[in-house]
């Protein structure tokens, strides 16, 4: 969704946009979703999806969204996404009500949506030549995003000859060009190996580390949850309604040794225990 007058009229006209009149434009980034509920009409009935889920996020902040498979979270994001439509409540971001496909946001998904006959840069740059936007300072930009996650030497690199991590953080940095003022993850290091997970949390806490945009990271690993978050939503088996929200206050910049500390064990158990107290975990009896 376009905030600036500006900027669609440069659209139209088919000129290129500036990086920085994109960044104007979407300079609030917070997020207020009110008693969202969603159903949807399948063949063997309604399935409630999501039930009165009610949150707000405040600009540049961190939040996990965790939850057993089927709760919701895909449909929360894609109704952040302004992808489908919630079928009560709203969701603004930046105080402006979503009602249709929000292009300003940044998305990532488990699978990374590569054009394999691009190079690594080609496919960061689909996003500038999608968006009109001046190449000379999209280019420097995506050389930018690609050094920040130590992939300043795959420029050339096609998809395939790149391992999964390498994929997704070109992906990452697909998503990052126009300096989106929200950045949603569903999932995004679901398929890859715990060391390059490990990696690619920590790749990520680098780029939002300025909280220059609000991220939404869909996850159920609740150490990741744990080790990337300022809050944590907890959401309950479906139909899907928020059940606890945790503030974590682990020092910043995290490091991966903060998860050698009590601090850390203790969000990590008490988001377990939400899932024990709810069901959806289940222990041997001793
Ligand atoms: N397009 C759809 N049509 C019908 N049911 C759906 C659709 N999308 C999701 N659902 C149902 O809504 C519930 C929540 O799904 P989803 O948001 O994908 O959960 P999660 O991402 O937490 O695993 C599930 O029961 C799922 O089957
Ligand atoms: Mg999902």
């Amino acid at each position: 969704m376009l905030h600036d007058a500006t900027l669609t009229t440069d659209r139209l006209a088919g000129t290129h946009t500036s990086l920085d009149a994109l960044h104007r434009a979407s300079t609030d980034r917070s997020i207020a979703i009110r008693n969202v509920s969603k159903i949807f009409k399948t063949r063997q009935g309604p399935i409630q999806a999501l039930s009165a889920v009610n949150l707000e996020v405040r600009e540049g902040e961190f939040v996990s969204v965790i939850g057993p498979s089927g709760c919701g979270k895909s449909t929360l994001m894609m109704l952040l996404a302004g992808l489908d439509r919630a079928s009560s409540g709203s969701i603004m971001i930046g105080g402006k009500t979503i009602d249709g496909p929000n292009a300003d946001i940044g998305v990532v998904f488990q699978q990374d949506a590569l054009l394999e006959w691009r190079s690594a840069l080609s496919n960061v740059l689909l996003q500038a030549e999608i968006r009109k936007l001046e190449p000379k300072a999209a280019r420097a930009r995506a050389e930018e995003l690609l050094k920040m996650v130590g992939l300043e030497a795959f420029h050339e690199a096609m998809p395939h000859e790149l391992s999964g991590g390498m994929r997704q953080r070109v992906s990452i940095c697909r998503a990052l060009l126009h300096n989106p003022p929200l950045l949603v993850m569903d999932e995004p290091f679901g398929a890859l190996d715990a060391l390059t997970r490990d990696q690619l949390q920590v790749d990520l806490l680098r780029l939002w580390s300025n909280r220059a945009m609000t991220v939404v990271f869909i996850t159920h690993s609740i150490a990741e949850a744990v080790f990337l978050s300022d809050r944590i939503v907890v959401m309950s088996p479906r139909p899907g309604k928020i059940e606890t929200i945790i503030d974590v206050e682990l020092p910043r910049p995290r490091r991966l040794a903060v998860r050698d500390t009590p601090a850390y064990a203790h969000y990590v158990q008490a988001v377990t225990d939400i899932f024990k107290t709810l069901g959806v975990l289940k222990e041997d009896e001793a």
